[in-house]
C-alpha cells in the first residue's frame, strides 16, 4: 500500500458520509489502489470534532484542525467537501479551487445555488469539481448523464431523489400511517435528518433537479423557478383513496423538454401501479432518462446514506486522478458555467393529468356546479368517485384529463368559493408513463 506521494487527498467533514468516504479511503485503499492503479490515499481528516472519526476507527494521525495546512501540501491534489449547507462549505470549496486542488462534493444545496459561479472558478484554476454524490447517493447518474448517454437529446426525466420522501410515502401507502407517524419512524430508523424541512418540502429534490435538469438539457436551471411542493401537507385520506384507483404516490422530479422550453417541477404525483417508477420503494432512490436516440434508461439504487454517498464520493476521487472528470469538464460544453439559462416554462403553464379532491356538503346539485366550472375552463372529468355515506359532509373526488396548470388553479379557487365545499381543494398531479420515441 502506498501512502505518500502526489495523490493525497483531503478529507473535510467526518459526519455521516465523511465518516463512511474515511472508513472507504483506509479499509479498502490497498484494494482500490490494486484495482485501479494509481497510488491516491487518505492524508488529511479535517475537522473540529473527531468523535465519529474515533468511533468508526479512523488513525488519529490524519486528524487535522487546520485546513489551511491541508490545501498548502503540495500532495494534496484534492479536497473533500463534505460538510453541506452553503455558508462554510462554499468559503471551503472556493479555497480548495483557489489553492489549485480538485473538489469532490456531495453538496447539492451549494451547487443548485452556486453551481454556474464555483464551475467558472474551477475553470479558471484549471481543476475540476466531482460531484456524482450530490445526485442520489450511490446511483452512478451524473456518469449516465455526462457519458453513458452522451449520444442522446434527452426527453424527459423523472426522479424519485429522495430517500427519506420515499421511505414516508411507503410507510403511509404501505402501513396507512399518518405523515406525522412515517416521518417518526423514519428518523428513529436513522433515515430522515433531525432536522428534515429540506427533504420533506421537495427542496432537496428541487436542488437535485437543477443539478440534473442543467445536465441533461445543457440549459442552466434555474433552482428559484422550479415550481415546489412537498410531502409535509399530504393527508392519508388521499393516498388511500388513490391506491384504490390504482395509483401510487411519489414524491417526483420531473424535466421535460416540451416546444415551448423545460417542464420542471417537484410534487407529490399519482402513478399506476405498473409505471417502471411505482416499484422503488423504501429508502431507494430512481431515476428514469428518456433519450432520443436510447428511449427509456432507468438507474437504481440506495441515494442516502453512509456507504453508498461514499461510494459516489470515491469513484469521483478516482475519475478526477485518471484525468477523466478534468478532460470532461475541460470539453464537454453543458456545464452550468457553460451553458444559457434555461427556458423554463411558467408552472401555469405546465400541463398534467390531475387527481381532485373536494370536501363538500352533500346538497342537491353540487356535483353540476363543480363539473361546470371545470368545464368553463376546459378541464374534461376522466373518473368521479363518491362512496355513498350518509354524512353530512362527503370527499368528492374526481381525476381530470391533461389540462394546464393555471386553468386548474383558476378552476380550483372559484370552486372553493362555493357554499358547499367547506375546505381547500386538494389537487395532485397524475404522471403517466413517458412514451418512448425510438426509432
Ligand atoms: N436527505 C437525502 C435523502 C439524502 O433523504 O434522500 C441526501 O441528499
Amino acid at each position: 500500500m502506498i501512502n505518500e506521494g502526489k495523490f493525497g487527498v483531503a478529507l473535510v467533514g467526518c459526519g455521516i458520509v465523511g465518516g463512511g468516504t474515511a472508513r472507504v479511503l483506509t479499509e479498502d485503499i490497498e484494494y482500490l489502489q490494486e484495482r485501479t492503479g494509481i497510488p491516491f490515499y487518505l492524508k488529511y481528516v479535517v475537522d473540529k470534532n473527531f468523535d465519529n472519526a474515533r468511533n468508526i476507527g479512523i488513525p488519529e494521525e490524519l486528524y487535522e484542525e487546520d485546513f489551511n495546512k491541508a490545501i498548502a501540501d503540495p500532495d494534496v491534489f484534492l479536497v473533500i467537501e463534505l460538510i453541506g449547507g452553503l455558508t462554510v462549505a462554499k468559503k471551503i470549496m472556493t479555497r480548495a479551487l483557489e489553492a489549485g486542488k480538485h473538489v469532490v462534493t456531495a453538496n447539492k444545496a451549494l451547487l443548485a445555488h452556486y453551481g454556474p459561479e464555483l464551475f467558472a472558478l474551477a475553470r479558471k484554476e484549471n481543476v475540476s469539481i466531482g460531484f456524482e454524490a450530490s445526485c442520489g447517493g450511490g446511483i452512478p447518474i451524473v456518469k449516465a448523464l455526462t457519458d453513458g448517454l452522451l449520444a442522446n437529446r434527452i426527453e424527459a426525466m423523472f426522479g424519485i431523489v429522495n430517500g427519506t420522501c420515499n421511505h414516508i410515502l411507503t410507510e403511509m401507502t404501505e402501513k396507512g400511517q399518518s405523515y406525522k407517524d412515517a416521518l417518526q419512524s423514519a428518523q428513529k430508523a436513522g433515515l430522515a435528518e433531525a432536522d428534515p424541512t429540506l427533504d420533506v418540502t421537495g427542496m432537496d429534490s428541487a436542488h437535485k433537479l437543477t443539478i440534473l435538469g442543467s445536465l441533461a438539457f445543457g440549459e442552466r436551471v434555474d433552482l428559484d423557478s422550479i415550481p415546489v411542493q412537498g410531502i409535509d401537507t399530504l393527508d392519508l385520506y388521499d393516498i388511500e383513496t388513490g391506491k384504490d384507483l390504482g395509483y401510487i404516490m411519489k414524491l417526483l422530479a420531473v424535466a421535460r423538454q416540451t416546444s415551448k422550453g423545460l417542464a420542471l417541477s417537484v410534487s407529490p404525483c399519482f402513478m399506476h401501479t405498473d409505471h417502471p417508477l411505482a416499484r422503488v420503494s423504501g429508502a431507494f432512490n430512481a431515476i428514469s432518462v428518456y433519450g432520443h436516440a436510447v428511449g427509456h434508461t432507468m438507474y437504481m439504487g440506495r441515494g442516502a446514506g453512509s456507504s453508498p454517498t461514499a461510494s459516489a464520493v470515491v469513484a469521483d476521487i478516482i475519475a478526477t486522478a485518471l484525468d477523466i472528470t478534468p478532460r470532461a469538464f475541460q470539453t464537454l460544453n453543458f456545464w452550468p458555467d457553460k451553458t444559457e439559462p434555461a427556458r423554463q416554462l411558467a408552472p401555469e403553464d405546465i400541463a398534467s393529468r390531475y387527481y381532485l379532491r373536494f370536501m363538500v356538503q352533500d346538497r342537491p346539485g353540487i356535483v353540476a356546479r363543480i363539473s361546470s366550472i371545470l368545464s368553463e375552463e376546459g378541464i374534461s372529468i376522466t373518473a368521479l368517485r363518491q362512496k355513498e355515506d350518509r354524512k353530512e359532509n362527503i370527499p368528492l373526488v374526481m381525476t381530470t384529463h391533461e389540462a394546464k396548470e393555471g386553468a386548474v388553479l383558476k378552476a380550483l379557487d372559484a370552486i372553493a368559493k362555493l357554499d358547499e365545499v367547506i375546505e381547500t381543494p386538494v389537487m395532485i398531479r397524475i404522471v403517466e408513463e413517458h412514451p418512448e420515441n425510438v426509432i
